[in-house]
């Protein structure tokens, strides 16, 4: 609970967003696009929660009620604390002052204040906001509005009040649609995000009733509250942090402005990036320090990266959980466990299920799947690992297969410590290969192989003396005999001419 001079503070938040995503030209609603692997509308709860709100409501309309009810459910949490969520139905829309109203039914009992957002401004966070609560004590003013200067304040309602930009009580907020020549050079804008009393609610009834709608836009227009009640202007000099997404171009924006923070933040905290604006990542990444990560990598959905481990060049990560002391070069890896002191790649494909104990080494061009591999196991090239548990100090050869699907069934492969397996061999699953057992290179091996046994899978070698020569020598004759059936069909042509 946020503690406003000598009253305790209840506070909602009402997120506005029953408008529609025109621009965005998408069938979803532009809160429910990400940047960083989170959701437009959960940046904007992420700011919010440290507030300490009572409660959250969100106005919508009857277009995307379903996909934010489906998307978010009743309740936000951001790990740390969890607030309820409220939908309030706006329709049709009349506005922001309209929209603002439809809030009120669904308020708990006891709200003192209200903070009101637009749901499309991702970038917005807590320390800004609480700013809304300074600027409203400070002045004596009963509300507070965001303000910004702005190089180009095109398209916003220009603030108008007599003393410096973001000082006092505001006269009035200009919508660009109505605004004189004069009033559009006025470059301090509406962030469209205000801090309310509970007052605000009658207000915004009054000023229904005396001012009504615009002329111009047919909308009853939230920012005419400052003609209602003093309000004081509050100057953020972060105009990145109000601003809005409208299209894709500015998503793509965005997400580079909480790319860059991210990476800064995990620089701060002892990650090592060489060039770190080639690096993507999503905001649920957590990496230890000391961990490097090197150019043209990608670490979504949750990966985790422990101390020491150098990932990159070339990586992605897509859930996927690293130890310590590992490398990955040229490696993607998708929903899998790799243990400490593991070495992957170039060019190695771990798919979901692939765990990798320590000490393990996967080279170039391997691919696992739903595989264990047993401590200090080798894969160093050109294999396919599929549904198999390997035991410890496994080594497969080179260009190895695991057979596991026999077109509509897949099967596992089991096998033990300290086996080897040749290059070439082809193992068809289900079988088991015991401790200790040796098959040897190029073997099909089709059955189980017991402890310390020797499987050949393969027909004997036989030479026979001579016989390359031959060949060779017939095959010789043959082309000699080709060639002089062909000069004597070119003759027989030629002589009908
Ligand atoms: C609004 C402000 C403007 C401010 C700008 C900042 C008004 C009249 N103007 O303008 O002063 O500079 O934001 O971005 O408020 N919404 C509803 N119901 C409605 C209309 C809008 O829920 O009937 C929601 C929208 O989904 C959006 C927010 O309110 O999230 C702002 O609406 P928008 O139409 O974008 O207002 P602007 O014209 O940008
Ligand atoms: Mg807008």
């Amino acid at each position: 609970m946020y503690n406003s001079g000598a009253m305790d503070v209840r506070l909602a938040i009402v997120i506005l967003a029953a408008g529609k995503s025109t621009r965005f030209h998408s069938k979803k609603s532009k809160l429910l696009h990400t940047l960083c692997g989170q959701t437009v509308i959960e940046w904007v709860l992420d700011a919010v929660l440290p507030l300490e709100p009572q409660q959250i409501v969100l106005v919508h309309g009857p277009h995307n009620e379903a996909e934010l009810r489906e998307a978010l459910g009743d309740s936000y949490s951001d790990g740390e604390q969890q607030v309820g969520l409220t939908y309030a139905l706006q329709h049709p829309a009349l506005g922001t002052a309209h929209a603002l109203l439809q809030a009120e039914p669904v308020l708990e009992k006891g709200i003192t204040d209200i903070i009101v957002l637009p749901g499309d401004a991702p970038l917005i966070d807590d320390e800004t906001l609480s700013m809304l609560f300074e600027a409203r004590d400070e002045s004596g003013a009963e509300h507070s509005v965001l303000t910004a200067l702005a190089e180009d304040p095109t398209g916003y309602g220009r603030v108008i009040h007599s003393g410096d930009p973001g000082s006092g009580i505001i006269d009035a907020i200009v919508e660009e649609a109505d605004a004189s020549e004069e009033q559009k050079y006025i470059n301090e804008i509406n962030s469209g995000m205000y801090l309310f009393s509970a007052n605000v609610f009658d207000q915004l009834r009054q000023a229904a009733e005396t001012i009504g709608k615009s002329d111009v836009k047919g909308e009853y227009y939230l920012p005419d509250i400052v003609k209602m009640a003093p309000t004081a202007a509050c100057l953020t000099d972060d105009f990145v942090s109000i601003s809005g997404i409208n299209d894709r171009e500015q998503l793509a924006w965005a997400e580079g402005e909480i790319l860059d923070a991210l990476r800064r933040s995990w620089m701060q905290a002892g990650v090592t990036f060489r060039l770190p604006e080639t690096v993507y990542m999503h905001a649920d990444v957590k990496l230890d320090e000391d961990v490097e990560i090197g150019p043209n990598c990608v670490l979504v959905n949750g990966t985790e990266v422990g101390r020491n481990t150098v990932i990159g060049p070339g990586c992605v990560l897509d859930n996927a959980n690293i130890g310590e002391n590992c490398t990955l070069l040229h490696v993607r890896a998708l929903d899998c466990d790799v243990d400490n002191n593991v070495t992957v790649g170039p060019y190695a494909n771990l798919r979901p299920g692939t765990h990798l104990q320590d000490n393990v080494k996967v080279g170039n061009f391997v691919e696992t799947k739903n595989a264990v591999i047993g401590q200090g196991s080798k894969l160093p090239h050109l294999q396919y690992v599929g549904d198999a548990d390997l035991g410890e100090n496994v080594n497969i050869g080179a260009g190895t297969i695991f057979c596991n699907y026999d077109g509509i069934n897949k099967h596992r492969t089991s096998i033990g410590n300290n086996v080897f397996v040749g290059s070439n061999s082809s193992l068809q699953a289900p079988v088991n290969i015991g401790e200790g057992a040796y098959v040897a290179m190029a073997s099909a091996i089709t059955k189980d192989v017991p402890a310390n046994a020797l499987a050949v899978g393969r027909s004997r070698q036989e030479n026979k003396e001579g016989y390359a020569t031959r060949l060779r020598e017939k095959a010789q004759r043959l082309k000699e005999q080709r060639a002089a059936e062909k000069q004597e069909g070119a003759g027989q042509a030629g002589g009908k001419q």
